[in-house]
């Protein structure tokens, strides 16, 4: 089977990547071949099959054939613009999050066999805000552009997968901490930059304050539930192919909790209160909490504890950050 990761330069595509390159197969078959497709050429992974590594935009039909070849069996739709990028720029959002994955529809058309479609939706794509506890039937109301652009794709992935062209599984992911390398556009960047910047020796400005509660879930998690969406029987799912997976509220003063439980209370010292109305005014939006019956049922794992998730940065992305921003 070949597999396609669309995003797979990013931060979770990567990890996706080499996590399929580890274990060599998905749902117990084979991968005989992956492809990487990003904007700027993904850097290699090795692999025990032949991993291609394609530069394109999801814009690009030429492009996006070349990235999905005629015997894929799924695809990992990972690219997106991000939350704060997407509320800056409407054009852009609505090119690459909402019409990118009608593109991969069009594409998935023309296969012979339906294939499996991951796709990470967002928490973003729900209202509510600090107080929210939402259940499995809430009403997608997003609060930003990015979060509608999830919610509207996924209604084209429901639609899609009833008339047979894919079969969609999307998962509305909680925001991914503790997320490697430098601060990004991600609204939500100061929930990893919290316990990333100081595990560097590093001072960081948090722009919420303590008690704000964030759903939150681990890279790790995270790849877990695409494999698991991946090869999961898609039946039990029905119309409604949006999961509510199984992350965690943790407030800030929770995760720096965490950070000191691991790396010490002069760890905690670097992070500085500085409330940023701009950020706030995005994140306040997005719900702090989920009662995520239906994905635990459909066999989504549940989360690992906040100091496990920290001490799995350590572990996983410490070092090679610290290479990337030159503090080794
Ligand atoms: N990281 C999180 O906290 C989080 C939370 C909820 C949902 N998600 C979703 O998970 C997915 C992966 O997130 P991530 O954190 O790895 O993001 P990321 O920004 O690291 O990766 C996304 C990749 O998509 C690529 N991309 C953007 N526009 C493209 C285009 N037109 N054509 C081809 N590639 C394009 C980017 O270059 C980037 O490498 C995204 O869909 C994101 O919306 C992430």
């Amino acid at each position: 089977m070949h597999i396609t990761i669309l995003g797979g330069g990013g931060f979770l595509g990567r990890k996706l990547a080499q996590r399929l390159a580890a274990d060599g197969a998905l749902g117990g078959r084979a991968i005989t071949g992956m492809t990487l497709f990003d904007l700027a050429e993904p850097a290699p992974v090795p692999a025990s099959f032949t991993v291609r590594t394609l530069a394109g935009d999801l814009g690009d039909a030429a492009a996006l054939t070349a990235a999905i070849p005629d015997d894929t069996g799924a695809i990992f739709h990972l690219a997106a613009v991000v939350s704060a990028a997407a509320e800056a720029d409407y054009d852009l959002g609505i090119r690459v999050n909402l019409l990118g994955t009608l593109a991969v529809v069009n594409r998935c058309r023309e296969l012979v066999v339906a294939p499996r479609v991951v796709f990470p939706s967002s928490v973003a794509s729900f209202g509510g805000g600090q107080d929210a506890r939402v259940r499995d039937d809430e009403r997608q109301v997003p609060t930003n552009s990015y979060g509608a652009q999830k919610a509207m794709a996924e209604l084209a992935l429901n639609d899609a997968s009833r008339r047979g062209f894919l079969d969609a599984v999307c998962i509305r992911l909680p925001t991914v901490v503790v997320r490697p390398g430098r601060p990004n556009k991600a609204a939500s960047s100061f929930a990893s930059a919290i316990l990333r910047e100081p595990l560097l020796g590093l001072a960081t400005d948090c722009p919420v304050f303590p008690d704000f509660r964030l759903w939150i879930c681990s890279p790790r998690s995270a790849v877990a539930w695409f494999l698991h969406a991946a090869t999961m029987d898609t039946a039990p799912l029905g119309l409604e192919r949006g999961v509510n997976p199984p992350g965690m509220t943790a407030s800030v003063a929770e995760m720096l909790d965490a950070l000191e439980s691991v790396a010490g209370a002069e760890a905690r010292r670097l992070v500085h209160i500085v409330p940023d109305t701009v950020v706030q005014d995005i994140v306040r939006g997005w719900p702090s909490g989920f009662v995520p019956d239906r994905a635990l049922a459909l066999g989504f794992a549940g989360h690992e504890p906040l100091a496990d998730v920290v001490r799995a940065f350590m572990g996983d992305d410490l070092a090679a950050t610290k290479a990337d921003r030159g503090l080794a």
